[in-house]
């Protein structure tokens, strides 16, 4: 498989990380016009929360956040793209510098704090790909000055429901102080009740869009075991796990390490891991989960979906293997399959679970 992505990254690594993903976009934007469907192996197929997938692999939040390739994206092979995380209002972020590569742990600190266009614009970006057959979800953040945070999620369900596949509702940004609060029991019993009563309302006799909470992987188990009862109880129809970490391990070596911001990539592979596994046993796999974090190869990939995960996305692995990664773990994972004499993706969810508890 001929690799561009490896002979121009180093000339990317060049660029500010900010300006080079400015540039890449702009490259994927350019190949929206290519845009062609994907034609994945019917083992790959999967579902979560009611949503159909021809492949588990997604692109996480915040590569794309305000639409603006969702087509060239979906050209490189993913079963699901969920663009955002989108505010009210526009929003120019923190300060910059506030992108940060760790490139000897393959990994990522960002603060960048929900930069976007807001969601008229991104709305028009949504609905000028409706035509497609993708699975797009959209991810909602909060306007930082915002006087309401549970407001801004109910603007971000009136505006998006009925153009997206599926919605977000982040409360695990570590970017925006306050709301990884609406991750607390009270705070979140009262969040996810006014959602889904808007969402009856929008729906009176329409289509009822999936709602999927996502997760900090800095939660104490104790607080994951409350969230997963409520969002059962409440009939959340999905979690994502996780966001980026606040944590920093004694292993990361890179001289950006100390940043503030949110860590991504390879170091959080197993917190994140470890809690898709606790979320899937404390649920007795009743939650649908999508495994973000860390994911760099098929092996990763596979080992999430035996933790307990339905789907996946990446992001920080893009960074670094590029687009062929796609194909890559889509590639093993049937490998993966194979080796186990399991059918199919649906039937490897959860297999391995207490591998994954300890
Ligand atoms: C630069 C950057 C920006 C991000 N922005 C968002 C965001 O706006 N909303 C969100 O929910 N997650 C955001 N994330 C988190 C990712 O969606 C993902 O949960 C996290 O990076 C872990 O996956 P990874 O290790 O594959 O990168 C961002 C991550 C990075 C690296």
């Amino acid at each position: 498989m001929f690799d561009l992505y490896s002979i121009v990254r180093p000339i990317i690594f060049l660029i500010e990380p900010e300006i080079a993903h400015k540039l890449i976009l702009k490259y994927l934007k350019f190949i929206n016009v290519f845009y062609k469907h994907n034609n994945d192996d019917p083992r790959l197929k999967t579902n979560v929360g009611n949503i159909n997938l021809s492949n588990p692999i997604g692109v996480a939040a915040g590569f794309d956040k305000n639409g603006e390739a969702i087509l060239g994206i979906n050209s490189l092979g993913f079963g699901f793209i969920e663009i955002g995380s989108t505010t009210p209002k526009k929003q120019i972020g923190n300060p910059r510098p506030r992108l940060f590569r760790l490139i000897g742990d393959q990994a990522i600190i960002n603060r960048l704090g929900f930069n976007n266009i807001g969601h008229k614009l991104v709305l028009k970006n949504v609905k000028a790909v409706r035509g497609k057959p993708i699975i797009l979800g959209v991810n909602l953040g909060a306007n930082k000055n915002s006087k309401n945070f549970l407001e801004d999620y109910l603007e971000g369900l009136r505006t998006f429901n009925d153009f997206a596949d599926y919605i977000v509702i982040n409360i695990s940004s570590p970017n925006t102080p306050g709301i990884r609060d609406l991750q607390g029991k009270d705070n979140l019993k009262q969040l996810i009740d006014r959602v889904l009563a808007e969402r009856k309302k929008i729906n009176q006799n329409g289509k009822i869009v999936p709602i999927i909470l996502k997760l900090s992987p800095d939660l104490m188990n104790s607080d994951l075991k409350k969230i997963i009862e409520i969002s059962l109880q409440k009939n959340v129809d999905a979690l994502i796990i996780s966001n980026t970490s606040l944590a920093r391990s004694a292993h990361l070596s890179d001289k950006e390490k100390n940043q503030s911001g949110g860590l991504s990539g390879a170091p959080i592979f197993s917190i994140s891991t470890k809690m898709v596994a606790l979320a899937y046993k404390y649920s007795s796999g009743k939650l649908p989960i999508i495994g973000v974090g860390g994911i760099c190869s098929g092996h990763d990939a596979y080992e999430k979906i035996c933790a307990g995960a339905s789907a996946l996305q990446i992001y920080t692995s893009l960074v670094y293997k590029g687009p062929k990664l796609i194909k890559v773990i889509k590639k093993q994972l049937l490998l993966n399959l194979e080796k186990d004499n399991i059918k199919n993706i649906k039937d490897a969810v959860g297999c391995k679970n207490s591998k994954y508890l300890d």
